[in-house]
């Protein structure tokens, strides 16, 4: 796995302290109140897992999956539910939560799909941003790390389901997925 990856661009102990960071800053903009957390399947779940445990009040997690790349890394513009909510939303304050954030397709559809069914709030944390590919606008209110254009892998973030499991995020060599 390790001779796959070109260049460490996040390191693990990076990584360690910016959840920490983000779990502060939601802990003290949800004062008082309980959060839904809806992960995204299934790049968000290793992400999620941490920073459930940086947050301080009340969460309940729950999960969505939507069809992703497949095996390329671009997005196709089609956004299908493979795994639907199995919380009611309606009332609560929802926190999405993804891996990253590249086109913006994925989460325009979601955060949409999530405000028809009458949360008390909705916002969005990503763990990365990579802003030069975004085709839609989505409000981000919590940003682990901007990225420049790189297709990266690790901290649940894979290519062909492979490297979810790499502790850092490391750019992966470009021949890996140009064949
Ligand atoms: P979007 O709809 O284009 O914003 O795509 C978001 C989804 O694409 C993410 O949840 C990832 O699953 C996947 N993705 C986008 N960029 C990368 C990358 O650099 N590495 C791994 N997966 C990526
Ligand atoms: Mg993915």
């Amino acid at each position: 796995m390790l001779e796959d990856v070109e260049k460490i661009l996040v390191s693990q102990e990076d990584l360690a302290k910016r959840v920490e960071q983000l779990g502060q800053e939601i802990t003290k903009d949800y004062a008082g109140q309980e959060i839904l957390m809806i992960g995204v399947l299934r790049g968000a779940a290793i992400f999620m897992a941490d920073l459930s445990r940086a947050i301080k009040v009340p969460v309940a997690l729950d999960f969505m999956a939507v069809s992703s790349y497949g095996h390329s890394t671009s997005s196709s513009g089609v956004v299908r539910i493979i795994k639907d909510l199995d919380e009611d939303v309606k009332g609560k304050h929802v926190l999405i939560v993804e891996d990253i954030i590249d086109s913006g397709l994925t989460l325009k559809y979601l955060i949409d799909y999530i405000k028809s069914r009458d949360p008390q709030s909705v916002k969005i944390c990503t763990l990365l941003n990579k802003p030069d590919r975004r085709k839609v606008e989505v409000p981000i209110a919590y940003n682990g790390f901007t990225i420049p254009d790189y297709f990266v892998v690790g901290f649940g973030l894979d290519y062909a389901e492979k490297y979810r499991n790499l502790p850092f995020i490391g750019i992966l060599k470009p021949e890996i997925y140009s064949h």
